[in-house]
């Protein structure tokens, strides 16, 4: 194109914007039509299943609470991400979760690998009041939780709607539901979710590291 014609171009808002779509949508081709012939993108690793109901009711509390917000679950390829929390995310880890939690805003630390760092007492009582175990903490305080209860027949729909999207959840898995819930609030449901991230990464038990 000569310096006339790219003149001429940049003068005409609605060419340029065409153009502008056209050479934005060959970058997001670039990087999306490879991922489509990536069989491994989209299976799960080894121990990565669908997430059984009190784990998946507290992922919903999770995301109802905003708690992405301040918390991204995607540790990328750097090194100084690896040092400080583990094996880098990869695809086949995410394929149950909608929506994902990746991202990168991280008021808070990532906690793609934060299964088993701590114990439940201590997610219960840095739930309820963050500033008695971190006393630096700027994470609100979630002290509702303990006595919100759960709702086991939308649990159920939850399980079947996931089921049609999909994900290999059995009929057993549904009927289990009431008693997998029962007697539980949303503070356990959150904990048993916090403590299941990360458990089937790459380099843990089930995917690569030596016993
Ligand atoms: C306003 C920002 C903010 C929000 C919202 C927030 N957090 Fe945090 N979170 C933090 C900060 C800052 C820390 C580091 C200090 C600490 O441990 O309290 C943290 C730490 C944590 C840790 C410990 C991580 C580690 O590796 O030490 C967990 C677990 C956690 N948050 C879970 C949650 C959950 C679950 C929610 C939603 C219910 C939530 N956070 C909402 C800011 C936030």
């Amino acid at each position: 194109m000569n310096e006339h014609a790219h003149a001429r171009v940049e003068k005409n808002v609605a060419a340029m914007a065409v153009l502008i779509a056209v050479a934005i949508s060959f970058g997001g081709l670039a990087e999306i039509v490879p991922l489509m012939y990536q069989a491994e993108t989209i299976e799960p690793l080894p121990g990565v299943k669908p997430y059984p109901p009190l784990q998946l009711a507290g992922r919903d509390v999770y995301v109802r609470e905003g708690c992405y917000n301040c918390h991204s679950q995607m540790i990328r390829t750097l090194r100084f991400e690896t040092e400080r929390y583990g094996h880098y995310s990869v695809a086949g880890e995410s394929v149950y979760d909608r929506p994902f939690q990746w991202g990168s805003k991280r008021t808070g630390p990532d906690l793609a690998r934060v299964g088993g760092r701590y114990s439940d007492d201590w997610h219960r009582t840095h739930l309820n009041d963050p500033r008695s175990v971190v006393p630096e903490s700027n994470m609100p305080a979630y002290s509702w939780l303990a006595s919100a209860p759960l709702d086991a027949a939308f649990m159920q729909d939850k399980l079947r709607t996931l089921r049609r999207l999909g994900d290999p959840y059995s009929d057993e898995d549904i009927a289990a539901v009431t008693a997998d819930l029962a007697g539980k609030s949303e503070l356990d449901a959150v904990v048993a979710y916090l403590q299941g991230l990360g458990r089937h990464a790459p380099g843990t038990a089930t995917n690569g590291a030596k016993p």
